[in-house]
């Protein structure tokens, strides 16, 4: 096989025909204003090896794959008690969707809909102010992507403010129940932040690289969190990693994933690589259509599907 270079620049050209497909998340409307025909690729493999293609160095808004650090950061500061407020199944919903929350009495499905990350953020705000959690998070991706200079783009974080009213109605039911601990308000302030988080492709799969490395970043040798915890995060982007299209994406790439409505999505090979790829035009169920295609002819080449 060619090396990872060559593989990362056919799959460039095998979507390149696509670039521009799909449709820009418009229900933000800092987010509508990005340019569809942006492509990026970047892969970084647990021995250092990094290839990327296109767009692979512009920040891009990494909105819900934010969900997958904080988590992380979640399950390490309140350990598995996490998962008596949270759930961990699919909900074959949509990652706004409200309809399960009134049956299951605001446990939400899993961390990775809206919901649930709502309860993630909030187990990370108690004891400190949202300033400080989202400079928390914040410095969780300068750390895990090796980057100082990632940063949150605080127009972002003021279009999803003013246009948050299905997370505002998300978190004040949960509230109702018990299942938030802290104001409506600043769980929905932190939210916002950490959607608003703006990385590269090289720099999100370097973040990344630590679920590869079974909780332990394989190029510092830095422990994130425990070989099991990190097996639980990717069981949970598999399954849960694009809402009702989960299913659809582990049949076709194989891998867990995360998408974001920015048009990233982050996959992880587990002990081989992680991979970001973006491209802003979204399919049906809000996951990057190029993105999720050039992940396809990725695995295709490599053979890494998990199955
Ligand atoms: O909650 C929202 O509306 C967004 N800030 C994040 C949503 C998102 O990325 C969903 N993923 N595909």
């Amino acid at each position: 096989m060619r090396n990872l270079s060559d593989i990362v620049a056919a799959v460039h050209a095998d979507i390149a025909e696509h670039i521009g497909g799909g449709k820009v998340a418009d229900y933000i409307p800092a987010l509508s204003r990005v340019d569809p025909r942006h492509f990026g690729l970047a892969v970084v493999t647990c021995t250092g090896e990094r290839a990327e293609a296109g767009d692979a160095a512009v920040p891009f808004s990494i909105q819900s794959i934010s969900k997958v650090f904080t988590l992380t950061l979640a399950l390490e500061r309140v350990g598995a008690r996490l998962w008596q407020r949270v759930g961990r199944e699919p909900s074959g919903s949509a990652f706004n969707s409200i309809v399960q929350l009134e049956q299951e009495r605001g446990v939400p499905r899993n961390p990775f809909i809206n919901a649930g990350a709502l309860v993630v953020t909030d187990a990370l705000l108690t004891g400190r102010t949202p300033k400080k959690t989202a400079a928390e998070i914040l410095a969780f991706l300068r750390e895990r992507s090796g980057d100082p200079s990632v940063s949150i783009d605080d127009e972002v974080a003021g279009s999803e403010a003013q246009t948050g009213f299905r997370n505002a109605s998300l978190a004040n039911f949960i509230r109702a129940f018990g299942n938030l601990k802290n104001p409506v308000a600043e769980v929905l302030d932190v939210y916002f932040h950490q959607c608003a988080l703006k990385l590269s492709c090289a720099q999100l799969a370097r973040a990344g690289l630590f679920l590869a490395g079974d909780g332990v970043d394989p190029l510092t040798g830095n422990v994130v969190c425990r070989p099991a915890r990190a097996r639980r995060v990717k069981a949970l982007m598999m399954t849960c990693g694009h809402y009702d299209a989960s299913g659809e994406f582990a049949f076709k790439v194989g891998l867990p994933g995360k998408s974001g409505v920015g048009g990233g999505i982050l996959a992880i090979v587990p002990k081989q690589a992680a991979i970001a790829v973006w491209s802003p035009g979204l399919n049906a169920a809000g996951t990057s259509h190029v993105g999720a295609m050039a992940l396809e002819r990725l695995v295709e080449r490599t053979g890494w599907s998990v199955f």
